[in-house]
């Protein structure tokens, strides 16, 4: 058991010590020369999981989304995306205000799009109309409650862009955690899109960074936006000697955020006054509807009792199990939220 049970999200976990002796002992040099091979090492170790040419080290998951969006459109050229996605909604509008894309948002199940209805919206660009030049998803997806997007699905829309000639970008930021969900070779991902984003600091545990995956032309192209956004960095095999220890030993460990996810949806399902699906608790994030309560002031009573979590609509909070919170710390979410939603 942890003093604060944080639920916030699994950003929130620190480096462990290995991490911490890694990082402390990496060799380094100025990856901005291309001199880094701690760096280097993690983009090669990255590219061979999914089976992806190249790989390219970025600060954030927000970066890597960026860049590989940046690189397959152009200015007034067009992105289709699933309506909730982290690109168009929680990325400071980047698509639109870094590289003039358009945005389409599209609906889905849960994250899953129906691939005749991204056809439906491809156009090749006329006199009158935008070029669609890309389409994103995103597995697994965060505002849809950890969903993740079947395998399947994604061969079909990655056929279909290929047959229309288009790109396809996989938000990958916690593609860890539908890897381990659904039994899937890393690799089987990596085959069904063009460009790819990986987090590190997410289930994995490390304190920065993202992979970008896909062909070399593409993470050249990537690496050339990261530098003009300023994510060019020096000495950062200091992080990415965290991330390769991320890499090597947290992967195998996300069953149990998984497992917690799910003791904890069980837990508020027994609780008055709470909405939870538990059908729908496939990894480590879960949505609680609290029906005619305030979710903001329910978060702060919960804070009150080191219990946090965020507030991300009226009635609804969301809770993420991730390294740094344990199956004692689910229980005692359950207990504090069981007193408070008794008084
Ligand atoms: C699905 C998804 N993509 C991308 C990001 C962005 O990652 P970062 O916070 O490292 O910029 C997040 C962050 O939570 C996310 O949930």
């Amino acid at each position: 058991m942890h003093e604060t049970a944080d639920f916030r999200s699994d950003t929130v976990t620190r480096p462990t010590p290995e991490m911490r002796r890694a990082m402390a002992e990496a060799v380094v040099g100025d990856d901005v020369l291309g001199d880094d091979p701690t760096v280097a090492r993690l983009e090669e170790l990255t590219a061979a999981l999914f089976g992806k040419e190249a790989g390219l080290f970025v600060p954030s998951g927000t970066m890597g989304n960026a860049v590989c969006l940046g690189a397959q459109a152009a200015p007034g050229e067009e992105l289709l995306a699933e309506e909730w996605c982290h690109s168009l909604n929680f990325e400071a509008g980047g698509p639109a205000g870094l590289w003039g894309i358009l945005t389409r948002p599209l609906r889905s199940d849960r994250g899953t799009l129906d691939p005749d209805l991204v056809a439906r919206w491809i156009r090749e660009g006329s006199l009158h109309t935008p070029r669609t030049a890309l389409l994103a998803v995103e597995c697994t997806h965060n505002f849809h409650g950890g969903a993740v997007v079947p395998l399947e699905n994604l061969r079909e829309l990655f056929a279909l862009t290929r047959e229309r000639g288009i790109a396809l970008h996989l938000d990958g930021a916690r593609l860890w955690n539908a890897a381990v969900a659904t039994g899937t070779p890393l690799a089987e991902y990596g085959a069904v899109c063009d460009s790819l984003s990986v987090c590190l600091s997410k289930g994995l545990g490390a304190p920065v960074g993202s992979v970008v995956l896909g062909s070399a032309g593409l993470v050249g192209r990537a690496g050339f936006l990261r530098k003009r956004l300023g994510g060019g960095m020096r000495q950062s095999g200091v992080l990415a000697a965290a991330g390769i220890v991320a890499l090597e030993t947290m992967r195998d460990r996300l069953g149990e955020d998984h497992e917690n996810a799910r003791r904890l949806a069980r837990g508020l399902a027994e609780l008055p006054g709470v909405e939870v699906d538990l059908e729908r608790v496939e990894t480590n994030i879960l949505f609680a509807r609290f029906p005619g309560r305030s979710a903001a002031e329910l978060a702060a009573r919960l804070a009150g009792h080191g219990v946090l979590t965020l507030d991300t609509d009226r009635e609804v909070c969301r809770f993420v199990t991730h390294h740094d919170v344990d199956a004692e710390d689910v229980d005692r979410a359950v207990a504090v939220l069981g007193d408070i939603l008794r008084t």
